[in-house]
Order: structure tokens, then C-alpha cells, then sequence
């Protein structure tokens, strides 16, 4: 048996996941002390019990140690195993020493991380200088991808696409949903300044004047790149672009800022809770627990 636990703000996944056999929802409270500390108590028993707890990492220092406490607690009352379901796995951006004296945050966090849990699932990690995310967890870490989902949303809801990455690394997520969803699609290169500031390159797009451009990136953060591409299309006379992440994590007001940036419309998956959601991604995920459920031999590395 299979007890799953959520965090704040994950609830429709848990009970996706709960919803199936052999599988039951767990309670646990999660709070935050006046002074800012985490407390947390699991209401549930899980003595014997294969643990599921189901918690997205971004904003991730916000949750960290609430999610070392559960799993200290649930351990301490003898749960069997712990799976983390993270919809968004934070941390993996900073994945090289750019900077002397710069801390490898990817490493660390995947280090730390697997000291805490027995595996790990998540959706389209960012995985960039690294191919896998085994190279950095040490932990049975499997990651899903959304480019079925995005691609069925692209073909039931644009006409004549165009599917547009603004970087390297999008190739591997653009490529696949432009091949599932019949479209052509185009690579551009950027370079990161700063935080904020962005440069890229400018789409050479006069053949697709007749299509409608959609943005895809696994991460829209400050939204810089995608109001800074976004600026590009308006300047080479395409339509206004549809904008799609994977992961909707619009720091501050970079929702509002990307709303009036000349675009269409954004959609992101449902792996961070937010208004753009308009892509459910709970099945693919129950779908992998219940793999894993029924072929442990997936969680030997
Ligand atoms: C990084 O390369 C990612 O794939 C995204 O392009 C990046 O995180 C987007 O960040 P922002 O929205 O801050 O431009």
C-alpha cells in the first residue's frame, strides 16, 4: 500500500495519484511559524507504507526544509520508502561554475535532495550541460516530459503554427512537440546577461508570415526571453505569438509585464499552480507513479 501526502497548492495531483489502487491519500499539515520556521505533522499513520509526497520545487527554499522535516518525521514513524513527486524540480539552472568562487547549485541541491528521499519523479527537468538527471541525483530520479500534452493543445487550438525556441536547450522539447504536432518550427540562440536582461537572436521568419508564432520554453521565469522574442517577431511583421511554458514560475510581475508585452496569449502546464494554467499534467504524472508501482526494478539506478 501507498500513502500520498501533498503540499500546499498540489492537491489535484495527490488525488489523481490517490485515486488509484492500492494507493491512499495521506493528511499532514504544513505551516509557517510567525518568525518564518516550518512546522510540520504528519495526521496520517505510515508505519509499513510505501510514502508518496507530492511537492513542486520552485520557490524551493521557501519548501525545503518543511520537506526534510516530513520525511525525517515519516521515517521516524516507519514508513518504508519515500518518493518525491516534485511537478517542477528547482535548482537546475545554475548547473556550471560560471564565476570563480560561484556554489554548483545543481549539484548541491541533487545532492542534498537525495539524502532526503528514495526517488524522485518530475516533468522536463531543465537539463542542459547535463543529459540526465541521474549525472547529479544519486537517487532513482525519472523525468517525464509534457511535449505530448502541449502538442495535442497546440493542434486543437492553432492554426497553422509555428513553434519557436529561444534557445539551444528548447530544441529538445521544440523539436519533439513541432514533430507530434505536425508543425515546423525554428531555433534561435540567446545570450543571458543578466538576470533580466536577455539577447536573442533575430528570427529569420519571412517564409511564415501566414502562420501564427508560439513561443515554447520549459521555464518562464522573468519573462525576459519571451518578451524579448516576442519583440522580435512584432519587429519582423508576424502575428502577435501565443506564449507556452512548461513552467509558469513569473517572478514578481513578469506575468502582467509578458500580458502587455504584444502577445496573444500564455498557457503554462499545471506543475506550478498559476492563472495561465491551461494544461493538465496530473495523468502523465499518476501514470509514471503507477509504473514505478508496478516495475520497481525502474527504481534501481
Ligand atoms: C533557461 O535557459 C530556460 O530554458 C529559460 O529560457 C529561462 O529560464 C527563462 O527565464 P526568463 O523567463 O527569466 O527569461
Amino acid at each position: 500500500m501507498s500513502i500520498v501526502f501533498s503540499f500546499p497548492a498540489y492537491e489535484t495531483i495527490a488525488n489523481s495519484i490517490a485515486d488509484e489502487k492500492d494507493m491512499q491519500r495521506g493528511d499532514v499539515t504544513i505551516r509557517q511559524f510567525p518568525d518564518g520556521e516550518s512546522y510540520v505533522r504528519l495526521n496520517s499513520p505510515v508505519q509499513g507504507q510505501d510514502v508518496i509526497i507530492v511537492c513542486g520545487l520552485d520557490k524551493p527554499d521557501r519548501k525545503i526544509m518543511a520537506l526534510m522535516f516530513f520525511a525525517h518525521a515519516a521515517r521516524e514513524m516507519g514508513a518504508k520508502s519515500i518518493g518525491l513527486v516534485a511537478p517542477y524540480l528547482g535548482y537546475m539552472r545554475q548547473d556550471k561554475k560560471f564565476q570563480d568562487g560561484e556554489a554548483v547549485t545543481a549539484d548541491i541541491f541533487a545532492a542534498f535532495l537525495s539524502q532526503i528521499v528514495d526517488w524522485l519523479v518530475t516533468v522536463d527537468p531543465h537539463l542542459h550541460r547535463h543529459e540526465k538527471l541521474n549525472e547529479i541525483y544519486s537517487i532513482p530520479s525519472i523525468a517525464i516530459h509534457a511535449n505530448d500534452l502541449i502538442a495535442e493543445w497546440v493542434r486543437v487550438n492553432i492554426n497553422r503554427p509555428l513553434l519557436i525556441g529561444p534557445d539551444a536547450e528548447s530544441e529538445q522539447w521544440v523539436s519533439e512537440v513541432a514533430k507530434k504536432a505536425g508543425a515546423p518550427f525554428v531555433i534561435l540562440t540567446k545570450i543571458r546577461r543578466g538576470d533580466r536582461d536577455v539577447e536573442v537572436s533575430i528570427p529569420n521568419v519571412a517564409t511564415w508570415h501566414t502562420h501564427t508564432p508560439i513561443l515554447i520554453d520549459d521555464i518562464i521565469s522573468t519573462a525576459s526571453t519571451m518578451i524579448t522574442t516576442a519583440e522580435h517577431l512584432k519587429e519582423a511583421g508576424m502575428k502577435p505569438p501565443v506564449c507556452i511554458g512548461v513552467h509558469g514560475i513569473f517572478a514578481g510581475d513578469a506575468y502582467e509585464n509578458l500580458l502587455t508585452s504584444g502577445i496573444e496569449n500564455v498557457i503554462t502546464c499545471n506543475s506550478i499552480h498559476h492563472k495561465s494554467n491551461g494544461i493538465s499534467i496530473e495523468n502523465i504524472i499518476t501514470h509514471a507513479v503507477m509504473n514505478i508501482k508496478s516495475n520497481p526494478g525502474l527504481l534501481t539506478i
